[in-house]
């Protein structure tokens, strides 16, 4: 009887700690035992929703699998959070957006709304099909384009190897993020393509981007108000408009504060590094540090306009962005226009605590220097500082 009992405990022991090893294990739901098709013809959205819900009620870290070597087409899709854990979504193989004009409302292809601790990972690609879109956005016939894929109120998210291509519009947003790290990631889409920037994000904070591709039509990375402590590091940026700060200032009061770009490589951009913001606006955009940058063939390599006005049709407004602290280190290269330094400041909000370091910018072939155009700007210089800085002393 003794003896019975000891197997019978040995047997429920064994039975417990298999269970915990179950539930310890990451659980993986594959799209393909939720009945998606992966031929690229058959609408996968459902299939995808389905096992996204089973992944995100899984209590023991659910990994979602988007197999490789297969193409998997999906409209508006939107996966929602919370999840009961941790979630990763292993994308290795590849999404493609409908070919055809699929919707005429603000709408993104795909959405992680509320999710908190994500990582979505793999080499995967997600292909917006843009071409049709940039065409009818360019006759005027397109207003509203889909992002490729927004993040909204995602806090842990990490977004790692991936590829993204051709976007109707802006590639990746975040929006109300925090604690972001976007590492490895590859973004594609042809010089000529219309506003198809990069990483957009807006009230986030927290942001490291680092190690990623960035060839696009518009913007590289750009950081939009209420955006604190980013870092944008081992990038290359082209072709493409750069790292922008901004526009800050339109209808909102601008709170932009630690953003660092470093080690980052522009291949024949419009800007390098960029702060932009309307005449007229309020708050602050301070704690800059552009760090060991690379310029070839940059169009202007560093700007800050407080007189942004794409349209070219601006009224002369007072007040102003107050832009702060802004530091510039160690930048090199060639640019396509004589000016490869503009800083533009409001005469009613000047900038200060410039600081500029060890710049050498040519005027790609041209045997005349590059220049500097400074307006309203206060700050010092140290090192060699190519093309020159009077900055203002009053
Ligand atoms: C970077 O991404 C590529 C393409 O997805 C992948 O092949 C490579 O292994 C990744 N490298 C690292 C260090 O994660
Ligand atoms: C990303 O995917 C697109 C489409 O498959 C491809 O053309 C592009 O070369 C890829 N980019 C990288 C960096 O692998
Ligand atoms: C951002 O990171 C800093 C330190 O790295 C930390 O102190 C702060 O709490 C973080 N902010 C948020 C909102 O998580
Ligand atoms: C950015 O870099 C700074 C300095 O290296 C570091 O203190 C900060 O925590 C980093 N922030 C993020 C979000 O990685
Ligand atoms: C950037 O690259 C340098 C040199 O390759 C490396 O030491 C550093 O860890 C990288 N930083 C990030 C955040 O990946
Ligand atoms: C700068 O970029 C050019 C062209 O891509 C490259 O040849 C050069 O080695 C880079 N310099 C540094 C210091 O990384
Ligand atoms: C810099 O060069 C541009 C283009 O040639 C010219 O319009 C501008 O006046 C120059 N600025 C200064 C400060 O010399």
């Amino acid at each position: 009887m003794k003896k019975m009992a000891a197997v019978k405990h040995i047997f429920v022991v064994l039975l417990v700690l298999v269970i915990r090893w179950a539930e310890g294990r990451p659980q993986k739901y594959n799209v393909l035992d939720f009945h998606a098709f992966g031929d690229g013809e058959t609408d996968d959205t459902e299939a995808f929703l389905r096992t996204w819900q089973a992944a995100c009620n899984c209590r023991s870290q659910p990994v979602m699998v988007v197999p490789g070597g297969r193409t998997f087409l999906l409209a508006q899709i939107k996966f929602e959070g919370p999840c009961k854990s941790p979630i990763t979504v292993q994308l290795d193989g590849k999404i493609v957006a409908p070919n055809k004009i699929w919707t005429s409302e603000e709408a993104n292809l795909l959405t992680f709304c509320r999710v908190d601790s994500l990582t979505l990972d793999g080499n995967g690609v997600i292909d917006g099909q843009g071409a049709i879109w940039w065409d009818c956005y360019n006759h005027k016939r397109c207003d509203n384009r889909p992002i490729l894929l927004g993040f909204a109120f995602c806090n842990n998210l990490v977004v790692k190897s991936i590829n993204l291509t051709d976007s109707a519009d802006k590639h990746m947003t975040l929006f109300q993020c925090s604690q972001v790290q976007v590492y490895n990631v590859s973004i594609t889409a042809p010089g000529d393509s219309p506003n198809t920037d990069g990483i957009t994000m807006a009230s986030s904070n927290n942001i490291s981007i680092s190690s990623c591709f960035i060839q696009t039509g518009d913007d590289c990375v750009s950081i939009l108000s209420h955006t604190t402590n980013v870092n944008v590091t081992n990038c290359t940026c082209g072709p493409g408009h750069g790292i922008s700060v901004g526009s800050l200032g339109g209808s909102e009061i601008a709170q932009v504060e630690q953003i660092t770009v470093s080690n980052c490589n522009f291949i024949g951009t419009m800007t390098g590094v960029r702060i932009k913001s309307w005449q007229g606006g309020k708050g602050y955009a301070r704690g800059f540090l552009f760090e060991s940058l690379n310029m070839t063939a940059v169009q202007y390599p560093i700007i800050i306009d407080q007189f942004y006005c794409p349209q070219g049709n601006c009224p002369k407004k007072d007040g102003g962005v107050a832009i702060s602290d802004a530091r510039f280190i160690n930048i090199q290269g060639t640019s396509t226009e004589r000016q490869a330094i503009r800083l533009l400041c409001s005469q009613s909000v000047n900038c200060r605590d410039i600081y500029l370091s060890n710049i050498d910018l040519c005027w790609m072939n041209h045997n005349a220097p590059a220049n500097a155009t400074i307006l309203n700007a206060h700050g010092t210089t140290a090192g060699m500082v190519v093309p020159q800085i009077q900055f203002d002393t009053r």
